[in-house]
């Protein structure tokens, strides 16, 4: 029996069928490559309607270049960058912002993967000192990657810090649109709006093909982006793929729709597991995963059918992820299996 690889990602699960659409309607002609045509024009007027008027917004093919690139524009070697410990930044970018900016990352304890002011405080050490790596940016993510949300207030809060100590917020927005959908808010509710100083907003894990926005709220920023982003090898020539995508998912709101789904389908398992004895919801789900505390016998047995991460091996925590293609019925064939799992002796 084939592995199903669903709930391993929702980078596993396709294209959404708009955007593919989307895709084959810019496809006939000529147009100006690296970003000076007019579906390019078009679609970054729409996100500043989005984002702001006075933002400077950029494309990158993925996230972790979004990632590294927005902080590279507003970082120096000396600096750090302060972020919580199970960040992508810090865990899963192969210490390319250690090696691309030359910058020190500070990995911040967290029991949900959000970064607070008191936790922040401590580890602001050394300014001033030419010993020491100086302070410049808190980067936090929204959704987390514990599945969590910041709320606007509690991001407001961040920002205050930040700009009181002459450092800046960043935001990776890989699933900003799963946090917007969970909030109710609208995309600049929960970024520039509460003080956010550079985004990275995430279109590939929400039906994109592949494309992410840098999103700058203060264009003085972004001043060398542009040769940042082409020295970074992320200026893509056919340009007009990534705009049409992105011009697609502002279209009806996909952005939202997609993201709503991925979140009811993780409310729709956790419902399911924490009908289960045995098994332990180990964060809020506030997003599109799902992280559960399975025991370590159902977790061999699941995973001859599934395919998921464990997050900690010695807890037996896994993470469960719901994308836009996620569908009842699988989960509820999870949720049995995990039952029958459950139930076996050997
Ligand atoms: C929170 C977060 N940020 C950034 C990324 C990076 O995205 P990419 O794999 O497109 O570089 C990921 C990917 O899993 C992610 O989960």
């Amino acid at each position: 029996m084939a592995i199903f690889t669903g709930f391993g990602s929702d980078n596993h699960s396709g294209v959404h069928p708009e955007i593919l659409h989307a895709l084959q309607s810019v496809n006939d002609g000529y147009v100006i490559a690296y970003g000076d045509d007019e579906y390019t024009i078009q679609t970054i007027k729409k996100l500043k309607q989005v984002f702001g008027k006075d933002t400077a917004i950029f494309f990158v093919y993925n996230g972790t270049a979004a990632n590294i690139l927005g902080l590279r524009s507003v970082t120096d070697s000396f600096h750090s960058i302060l972020c919580a410990e199970s960040a992508h930044l810090t865990v899963h970018e192969c210490c390319g912002p250690e090696n691309y900016i030359g910058t020190k990352l500070v990995n911040i304890p967290t029991s949900d993967g959000k970064l607070t002011v008191d936790l922040v405080q401590p580890y602001l050490i050394g300014v001033n000192d030419p010993h020491m790596a100086q302070p410049h940016v808190m980067s936090i993510t929204q959704a987390t990657e514990r599945g969590t949300t910041y709320r606007p207030k509690e991001i407001q809060a961040l920002a205050k810090f930040a700009h009181q100590h002459q450092m800046l917020l960043h935001m990776d927005g890989a699933r900003l649109c799963n946090a917007a959908a969970f909030l109710k808010t609208g995309l600049r509710e929960i970024s520039g709006a509460c003080g956010v100083d550079v985004l990275s907003f995430g279109g590939t894990k929400n039906g994109m093909m592949y494309g992410e926005a840098v999103v700058f709220f203060n264009k003085d920023h972004a001043r060398y982006f542009e040769f940042i982003r082409k020295q970074g090898m992320q200026l893509t020539s056919k340009m007009r793929y990534i705009s049409a995508q992105f011009s697609a998912f502002l279209r009806d709101e996909l952005w939202l729709r997609n993201a709503s789904h991925a979140n009811e389908m993780a409310h729709l398992l956790a419902q399911q597991l924490q009908e289960i004895p045995g098994i332990k919801i180990s964060q809020k789900v506030e997003a599109n995963m799902v992280y559960a505390i399975i025991p370590n016998q159902s977790i061999l047995r699941l995973q001859k059918q599934y395919y998921f991460h464990r997050f900690n091996e010695r807890t037996c925590e896994v993470r469960l992820m719901c994308s836009f293609t996620t569908q009842p019925e699988d989960i509820l064939r999870f949720a049995q299996a995990i039952r029958r799992s459950m139930m076996q002796k050997k």
